[in-house]
């Protein structure tokens, strides 16, 4: 459990792609609205709008972290929780993701440490990412993130979102109900 600084919590959902027609994004607002109807704050973070380099420790010497960088990383401290929602790339998440973690990680060591993490998957197929969670799950616990409340792998996304699916929502209540007491100290009923 973390000490709140206000009433509402703040969650920051940060999808792992920022494709189109992404499946995770799509999670990560069904997420939202679970966490929403739960009394959180969620908010979506889309990754286009912190474009930066591929990270390089030439680039960083010569022209220091992106202020991009900088920006997401206040966004990340400044939630009181993140959760991660990535697609699953040969059983690990996205460049895209780890390399906005490794910059993060440039403007302070640990911007996570203590901070309540919930980690979600969705691939097209019947796998949900689990893998790939469980490579997400050794990086949150190197950066000493509160690490309590169980990854939400989804198989089969694409029909299980579009048809919001019962077992999904439950899932996605249970991820919720999890979240919010690990960060309010309130169970749910
Ligand atoms: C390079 C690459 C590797 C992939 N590896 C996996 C994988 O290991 N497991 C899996 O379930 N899907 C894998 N996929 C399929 C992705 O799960 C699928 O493209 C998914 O829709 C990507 O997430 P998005 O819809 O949020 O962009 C891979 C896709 C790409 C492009």
């Amino acid at each position: 459990m973390v000490t709140m600084t206000s009433q509402i919590p703040t969650i920051a959902l940060v999808p792992g792609s920022r494709r189109e027609d992404s499946l995770n994004v799509a999670l990560a607002h069904h997420a939202a609205s679970v966490l929403s109807a739960r009394g959180a704050r969620p908010f979506v973070v889309h990754l286009d709008e912190y474009d930066m380099p591929l990270y390089d420790g030439d680039c960083e010497q010569a022209v220091g972290v992106p202020d991009e960088a900088v920006r997401l990383h206040d966004v990340l401290v400044a939630a009181d929780a993140v959760v991660f929602v990535s697609p699953e790339y040969n059983s690990a998440p996205t460049p895209l993701l780890k390399n906005v973690i490794d910059w993060v990680t440039r403007v302070s060591k640990r911007p996570l440490e203590g901070k309540p993490v919930g980690l979600m998957s969705a691939t097209p197929g019947p796998g949900g990412g689990v893998t790939g969670l469980e490579v997400l799950d050794v990086i949150m616990k190197s950066l000493r993130a509160d690490r309590t409340v169980a990854p939400v792998p989804v198989g089969n996304a694409r029909s299980r979102i579009d048809q919001k699916d019962p077992v999904l929502q439950e899932q996605l209540e249970a991820f919720a109900d999890a979240l919010v007491s690990d960060m309010t100290g309130i169970v749910a009923p």
